[in-house]
């Protein structure tokens, strides 16, 4: 049974340090102790230090949202998966469709970042997903599958069932529009057919894939009840501490009913 992973990716928000703490505490007093959903939350880099102080004691992880794929060296602007570690870091966000898209990397890009993440003892969340464009002409699962075989190339059935996939439709990131549970699941199958293809089934049953892309208080519960959804990576909503406690408790509902 998959424990299911609701991470935050904050993105390039709030823009002080006293509101990021402020949100930070409002999650960890509504998520309490239990471990019942793992709950992870990526803020902006330099935030990082801030929030895994108030994190302290809680089972929430803290998670970056890139990484380079080097350990160190002349690479202005750039964080390595040591420094993540050293900050508190559990997890990081890699190939987000934001820096796909928006800045241009590659496949080969997040495999390089995906091999050092897990050297690093990371947990790394690898974003996948199609534009509408592609979607439009019925390509989601040929893009997929380049971005699948792409992203996770030359890792072990092990490395594979550590690593988190995350499945964000471009069109449905940020724009309100979220793939309804029939579209979201019918991706997440293929996603963990072709897991079971290449690494086989045992382990494509063991690796968690979170559905994001408009993910709100409103629409968890029923996206979270598909059985290959294993979680949601939610931008917008992950800003407001109710909103982001209330879909933490869809999937506490859903793990209760054995969903
Ligand atoms: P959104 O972002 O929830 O604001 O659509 C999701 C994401 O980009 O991870």
């Amino acid at each position: 049974m998959r424990t299911l992973l609701i991470a935050g990716n904050w993105k390039m928000n709030p823009s002080t340090r006293s509101e990021a703490v402020a949100l930070a505490e409002a999650v960890k007093a509504g998520v309490g102790p239990a471990a019942d959903v793992h709950v992870v939350l990526c803020p902006p880099a330099v935030f990082l230090g801030a929030v895994d102080s108030v994190l302290e004691g809680s089972p929430i992880g803290l998670g970056g949202q890139n990484m380079h794929w080097e350990p160190a060296g002349a690479y202005t602007g750039e964080l390595s998966g040591a420094m993540l570690v050293d900050v508190g870091c559990t997890h990081t966000i890699l190939g987000h469709s934001e820096r796909r898209h928006g800045l241009g990397e590659t496949d080969s890009q997040v495999n390089a970042k995906l091999k050092a993440a897990l050297a690093a003892r990371l947990i790394p969340i690898v974003c996948l997903g199609e534009t509408q464009e592609q979607r439009l002409r019925e390509q989601t699962e040929a893009v997929l599958t380049t971005q699948l075989s792409g992203s996770l190339a030359g890792i072990t059935p092990e490395e594979m069932a550590g690593t988190v996939l995350a499945y964000e439709p471009v069109w449905a990131i940020g724009t309100g529009l979220t793939a309804t549970p029939d579209q979201a699941q019918s991706a997440q199958a293929f996603i963990r057919g072709w897991l079971a293809q290449q690494f086989g089934e045992a382990t494509a049953a063991r690796v968690v894939v979170q559905y994001g892309g408009s993910v709100k208080p409103e629409n968890a519960a029923e996206l979270l009840a598909c059985p290959d959804i294993d979680g949601a990576l939610v931008g917008g909503a992950s800003l407001k501490a109710n909103d982001f406690l209330a879909i933490v408790g869809a999937a506490r509902d859903v793990t209760t009913r054995g969903g």
